[in-house]
């Protein structure tokens, strides 16, 4: 999945759900991106931080909510939001926030567990299992379909491109055996694609940042490092 996340140098990016950033934000980062990150937990975002300033890179991380993002309209040229959907109550108006702050042509690329696939839906059942029967308070994984997933995109306008991981093999697999990673790979962008266990969408903002919600509107502006955040939350470590 990094293949899709490749930050150009100066460009302005924004991970959402950043947690401690080891696995994108980093890497995007050290490319040469100018990479924020927000994320709900307050616990990992320090520890986010650390992991920046310990590379001698600069670290810009805020929380905030993906459902209200503390930065102006048209902010980034690209936001990712990768291993995250799936703790989202309300993807449409997380994904609307997503487009709100891209700029025109630029970029969001984020991941759906699709229900679909045997690896998925397993956890979910387990999740639900746990919470029914044993009281277990956090919400099992939410896990969705293209089918829902696309209605969302065509309102908000965006225009998608769609990659399946793990199609037709358990999740784990392709990374223990190359023979499995190869056929893994050439399958994602097939027809097959929909049946992954992962669902990538590359999408783009043709049409110009979407206006924020109604809801959202309460939420926007105090000037923070030249973009702008006021969420009530929110801190950006970079002022
Ligand atoms: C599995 S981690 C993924 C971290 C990182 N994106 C990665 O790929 O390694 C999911 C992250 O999403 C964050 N998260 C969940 N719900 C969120 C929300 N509503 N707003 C912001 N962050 C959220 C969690 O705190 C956690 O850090």
């Amino acid at each position: 999945m990094l293949e899709l996340l490749d930050g150009q140098p100066g460009e302005r990016v924004l991970e959402c759900g950043v947690g401690t950033g080891e696995y994108l934000a980093l890497s995007v980062s050290r490319a040469g991106a100018r990479v924020h990150g927000i994320d709900i937990s307050r616990e990992l975002l320090e520890e986010c931080y650390h992991n920046f300033l310990r590379e001698g890179l600069p670290s810009r991380v805020a929380l905030g909510d993906i459902e209200r993002i503390p930065f102006q309209t048209g902010a980034f040229d690209r936001v990712y939001c990768i291993s995250t959907t799936w703790y989202l109550p309300d993807l449409e108006e997380s994904l609307r926030e997503m487009a709100r702050v891209t700029r025109q042509g630029g970029t969001i690329v984020f991941d759906i567990m699709n229900w679909l696939h045997i690896t998925p839906l397993a956890a979910h059942l387990a999740g639900r299992f746990l919470q029914r029967f044993l009281g277990r308070r956090s919400d099992p994984a939410r896990i969705r379909s293209h089918l829902e997933v696309s209605r969302i995109l065509t309102r908000l306008g965006l225009d998608y491109e769609v990659r399946g991981y793990y199609v037709l093999l358990p999740t784990r697999l392709p990374n223990l055996c190359q023979y499995s990673a190869r056929f893994s790979y050439g399958l994602s962008r097939s027809p097959l694609r929909y049946l992954g266990s992962k669902l990538c969408y590359v999408c783009k903002v043709n049409k110009g940042p979407l206006k924020p919600s109604q809801n959202r509107l309460a939420a926007l502006a105090d000037p923070c490092c030249g973009l702008e955040t006021k969420h009530e939350s929110a801190t950006c470590r970079d002022c």
